[in-house]
């Protein structure tokens, strides 16, 4: 009997099974030869939103949620924020080792030189509602992406995932400014290669009359920062619909509209557009207390608070409260900071919050920098998806390239009717 495994009897059958234990994992598969009987399909492993099941190895982004801790590729996310850029970063998630001089040049020039987007993407975007949300623009779009690279099928072709890559790193910006630009009403701004790739991003949502767009030096930075704390993110719920949707093999883009789906939701990628709309609604710090109140007796979640992986203070949280002291100082500061700072010390005094070991998550503070910039709320989940498209990407291509992953098609426990005859319209009550 091997050191590296478990012994498991089962009770109902007084059998016992050797389970094999391999890097802190046992296989759910092996679970499958625990059997009452030859009709017996064997034991499944039951877990509702994948709470313990680990669906791939990878190699990318790094979690210990207890010590607070974030790394991609091996590196801190403290360092890459400090000494790092998005593009960089994006290209150290896709290849897994940081760029010579020379790669990074390519790279950089490679992305940007392909943002621009097919004119006819633009008429899509006409054809929505002013008022439509830039989220469901940008989740359409992007498939629809799909429809102008027919050759990004070819998954499987080095060359072809690379050329796929670059252009969904560089058109997210495109296409997330010429959301917004339609909702105001405002010709789009094309983009200009000659400014950085948050940069630019801001010369497309702002640019107005001017000949060329005056890139404030200290928001540049604190984008592109923003975007290199939301580049990774392990196994999230949108990191695991694009491996999920990518699994059965269509192109990049239309699996990245399905990770942008999954971004969408208040619990995901638009959570930072809640926690300003909470801090409206709860207006001024006396009325903290009741606010807090209610989040215990489950009226509501206090948004911006607590993680899946997380049970110590987001790291990406303390990046980002230092980046937004940078950014006040040039666009003023964001009212709503002081009543932010105030929930967040409340909730860390409170025992509901202590024993839950809820702290803030990225998104807390990040809805405040945003604002202060003039982007608008409904923008923030946009902002969220052009930061993780790399992470996206690297995952989808890991997954790809991995010989033990297959179509992803999860069990069911069924709960249903046993086996019943139809009965005819005349006969139902
Ligand atoms: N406010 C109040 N209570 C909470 C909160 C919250 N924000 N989050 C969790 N809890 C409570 C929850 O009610 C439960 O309590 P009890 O044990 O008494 O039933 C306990 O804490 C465990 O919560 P859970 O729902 O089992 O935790 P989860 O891991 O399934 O959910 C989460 C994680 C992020 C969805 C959740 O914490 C949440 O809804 N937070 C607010 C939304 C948010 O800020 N989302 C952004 C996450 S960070 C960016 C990203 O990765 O998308």
């Amino acid at each position: 009997m091997t050191k590296n495994s478990l012994t498991v009897t089962d009770n109902r059958t007084g059998k016992q099974y050797e389970i094999p234990v391999e890097d802190g994992f046992v296989r759910a598969t092996d679970l499958r030869k625990i059997k009452m009987g030859d009709g017996d399909a064997g034991l499944l492993a039951y877990d509702p939103g994948f709470l313990n099941t680990a669906a791939c190895r990878s190699a990318i982004s790094y979690i210990d949620g207890d010590k607070g801790v974030l790394r991609y590729r091996g590196y801190p996310i403290e360092q890459l924020a400090e000494q790092s850029t998005f593009l960089e970063t994006a290209y150290l998630l896709v290849y897994g080792e940081l760029p010579s001089a020379p790669q990074l040049e390519v790279w950089i020039k490679e992305i940007t030189h392909h943002t621009f987007i097919h004119e006819n993407i633009k008429k899509f975007i006409d054809g929505f509602h002013h008022d439509a949300h830039p989220m469901g623009v940008f989740v359409s779009t992007v498939a629809a992406l799909s429809t102008f690279y027919p050759e990004a099928k070819q998954i499987y072709d080095n060359e072809v995932r690379h050329t796929q890559i670059v252009r969904l790193i560089a058109k997210m910006p495109t296409l997330a400014a010429f959301a917004h630009r339609h909702s105001v009403g405002l010709p789009y701004a094309y983009p200009d290669n000659d400014l950085s790739y948050a940069g630019n991003f801001l010369n497309m949502m702002f640019k107005t009359t001017e000949v060329k767009y005056e890139v404030n030096p200290t928001l540049q930075r604190a984008l592109d920062v923003l975007f290199i704390l939301h580049a990774d993110h392990e196994q999230n719920c949108s990191t695991s619909a694009m491996r999920t949707a990518g699994s059965s093999h269509p192109d990049p883009y239309t699996a990245m509209a399905a990770a942008a789906a999954a971004l969408y939701g208040p619990l995901h990628g638009g959570a930072n557009e809640e926690v300003l709309k909470m801090l409206r609604e709860i207006g001024s710090k006396d009325r903290i207390p009741g606010y807090i109140e209610r989040v215990k007796r489950g009226e509501l979640r206090l948004m911006g608070f607590g993680h899946r992986i997380y049970k110590n203070y987001d790291p990406r949280a303390t990046i980002i409260k230092r980046i937004a002291d940078e950014v006040f100082s040039v666009t003023g500061k964001n009212p709503l900071i002081d009543l932010a700072v105030e929930l967040e010390q409340i909730a860390l005094q409170d025992d509901y919050f202590v024993s839950r070991k809820l702290y803030p998550n990225v998104d807390f503070y990040s809805g405040l920098i945003y604002e202060a910039m003039q982007i608008p709320v409904d923008m923030f989940p946009v902002l969220f998806a052009i930061g993780r498209t790399p992470g996206w990407l690297a995952q989808w291509q890991e997954m790809l390239l991995d010989k033990e992953q297959r179509i992803a098609r999860p069990r069911q426990i069924y709960v249903g009717p046993e086996k019943r005859d139809y009965v005819p319209m005349e006969r139902r009550k």
